[in-house]
């Protein structure tokens, strides 16, 4: 073969990761995500100019070397026609060959490692930019898109294009140049045997075109049966309790073999086409060997040429065809790459709905007054309002439950008030300023807040307290502990506080982690504390010994509590009754009793029998 060994035929197995939910097209143009990628590529200035450099001597010495062949053959072995016997001439032009082979492999080899390094460096600057990207995107984004694929093009989707920038866009640049510097040096040597060398170009160019749309397809199709394999394989993961505890086991066994069973066919089928190119290409290129050998000896019998030139262009027309291989071939990862980079550069360019006001201020000191002036907010264009014109005011300290049938907007009520969400209508106010104009961290600093849906990092008891309050002490810790009920239940897990949380949290049942949030807000030391049914889970008995615990940590904050359960709400100052995104009712339990509306209605419904009604009070 030629050379360098010739071409690297067969399908290419690399690239072709899982890319999850692949049937969305592309945002940019390739012009317009190249253009993006060579402004991450210009803060690395050195190794571009490392490459750069190699690439041009890569270049050179693969234009170089068969004009030595050529020399060697015209003017030391067959010198005028005749057979030769300059022995150190031929030395010299050996040792001069084998130099420039050596300079050739160290080019690739600096081309490679300081592509691979930049490479590197871009790659690390696209996941912090779309990580910084997605701490700062509202919950409103997440609302509309899937995790899984958010995780997806963070991982797999930058993954697929690194794959491609560290290993093949070196050999596409290295190959560009060598096309064009071999066809420019064949002209300058010879133009009529250049142009017959070349007229394979267009041969294999005619070629790839024919299958681009074939192969293009046809990986297209891995990619999407891989994405839905995985989600296949995640989801049966993931549901598999409730599978087996239906039974279900056969009928999730038959979805997995059908998915599985696509997922081979497409691979084979892509398999398929870009087989067809290696072999094509080489007839082709035999073509164009043949084309050169026969004209080109036509030529010699004419005096017209030496033999030295016609080996030369042999070379280069094996040389070239290394380069022509692997840009058919990379067509598919390139493709993918650029999907790939549209992906992570859709999350970095996401516009940040909420901002903080360039004056926002930070509140050192809050005392707790909550205000909602006339506020109303849907989730999206055309919803109706998940709240409508809601308008209370909250004193320092005040402790206020929030009821409501499922959906009345007690959950949104404290989105707004954490301002994960703006209000479409009216304002929020913490200690009489509107929450726009205060910085996130002023404003949230000051409050903390027990989800519906507690949520455990994979890290220790301890950990996942103290990200309430990354400054506490261990004393501290303890304290929340104690406050929130579950103190004594770490203590008696193996490692105590030291106990890794798993994953999934299902070391610990839900009521426990519904109390290890708690703690985790308590620690926090907030001045505003919201529980959102935080004590759903958890046993009516050990419930009344967190309240119990809980006075005392209520005693100086503002504490919202929102509950189903209505003896939970027994301390409250002030209930607040929601019905359908409005506020329907305000005032104390006796009041609203007395008032015969819908608190009183939904008391009755809990507590049927008026001796118990009594005793919960
Ligand atoms: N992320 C969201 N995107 C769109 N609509 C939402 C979203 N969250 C809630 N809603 C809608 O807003 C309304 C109020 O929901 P919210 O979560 O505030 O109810 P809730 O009173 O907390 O109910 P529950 O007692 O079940 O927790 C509901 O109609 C709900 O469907
Ligand atoms: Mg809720």
């Amino acid at each position: 073969m030629g050379w360098r060994g010739g071409f690297e035929g067969g399908v290419n197995s690399r690239g072709t990761g899982a890319v999850i939910e692949d049937d969305r097209s592309k945002t940019q143009s390739d012009r317009a995500l190249i253009k993006r990628l060579l402004k991450y590529f210009s803060e690395r200035r050195r190794e571009i100019a490392y490459v750069t450099v190699s690439v041009v001597i890569f270049t050179a010495t693969g234009v170089v070397g068969p004009i030595l062949t050529g020399y060697a053959i015209d003017r030391y072995i067959f010198p005028g026609g005749r057979v030769g016997n300059d022995v150190t001439g031929l030395s010299l032009i050996v040792i001069a060959y084998t130099a420039i082979t050596v300079v050739m492999y160290v080019a690739e080899y600096v081309q490679t490692f300081y592509m691979a390094t930049a490479g590197q460096h871009v790659i690390y600057r696209l996941r912090k930019d779309a990580v910084d990207r997605l701490e700062k995107l509202s919950l409103r984004y997440y609302n509309e898109r899937p995790i899984g694929a958010i995780i997806s093009h963070v991982t797999n989707d930058v993954e697929v294009f690194n794959n491609f920038l560290t290993f093949q866009s070196t050999q596409l640049i290295s190959g560009f140049t060598s096309i064009v510097g071999i066809a420019i040096i064949m002209f300058f040597i010879n133009a009529e045997l250049a142009v017959l060398a070349l007229t394979i170009v267009p041969m294999l160019a005619i070629l790839v075109y024919a299958l681009h749309g074939r192969m293009k397809a046809a990986w297209m199709d891995t990619r999407r049966s891989v994405g839905a394999l995985t989600a296949k394989v995640a989801e049966s993961v993931a549901g598999m309790k409730v599978t087996q505890s239906f039974a279900a086991e056969e009928a999730d066994q038959a979805e997995f073999v059908e998915s599985n069973r696509r997922n081979m066919v497409t691979n084979l089928k892509a398999a398929k086409w870009s087989s067809f190119v290696g072999p094509m290409a080489q007839v082709v290129q035999s073509f164009g060997i043949f084309a050169v050998f026969y004209f080109g000896a036509v030529i010699i019998y004419g005096g017209g040429l030496e033999i030295g030139i016609l080996a030369a262009f042999y070379i280069w027309l094996n040389n070239l065809f290394r380069p022509v291989q692997q840009i058919t071939q990379f067509y598919p990862q390139y493709q993918s790459a650029m999907v790939g980079l549209d992906r992570v550069l859709q999350i970095i360019d996401a516009p940040v709905d909420l901002k903080e006001s360039p004056d926002a201020i930070e509140l050192a000191e809050v005392r707790g007054a909550v205000d909602f002036d006339h506020v109303s907010f849907r989730y999206k264009e055309g919803d109706p309002n998940a709240l409508s014109d809601i308008d209370v005011h909250i004193q320092p300290k005040e402790i206020v439950a929030i009821v409501g049938q499922t959906g009345a907007g007690k959950s949104t009520f404290v989105n707004l008030l954490f301002r994960y969400y703006d209000p479409d209508e009216g304002r929020v106010l913490l200690d009489g300023h509107d929450i726009r104009g205060l910085t996130f961290r002023g404003l949230r600093r000051h409050m903390a807040i027990v989800l519906q849906d507690p949520f455990l990092f994979s890290a220790s008891v301890m950990e996942n307290i103290r990200y309430g309050n990354l400054g506490a002490t261990e004393e501290e810790v303890f304290r929340a502990a104690k406050e929130a009920g579950i103190h004594d239940y770490i203590m008696s897990m193996p490692q105590g506080y030291d106990t890794p949380i798993r994953e999934s949290a299902n070391n610990i049942s839900t009521g426990q982690k519904q109390l290890l949030s708690i703690a985790r807000a308590l620690v926090a030391n907030p001045k505003i504390l919201v529980l959102d049914e935080a004590t759903s889970k958890v046993d009516p008995f050990t419930e009344l010994l967190i309240q119990n615990a809980l006075d005392n940590a209520f005693s100086d904050k503002t504490t919202f509590i929102i509950a189903h359960r209505l003896s939970t709400i027994r301390m409250a100052n002030r209930i607040l009754v929601f019905d359908h995104g409005r506020l329907v009712e305000e005032g104390s339990h006796d009041a609203l009793l007395e008032k015969d509306g819908v608190y009183a209605r939904l008391y009755r419904i809990q507590f049927q029998e008026p001796a118990k009604a009594k005793s919960a009070d």
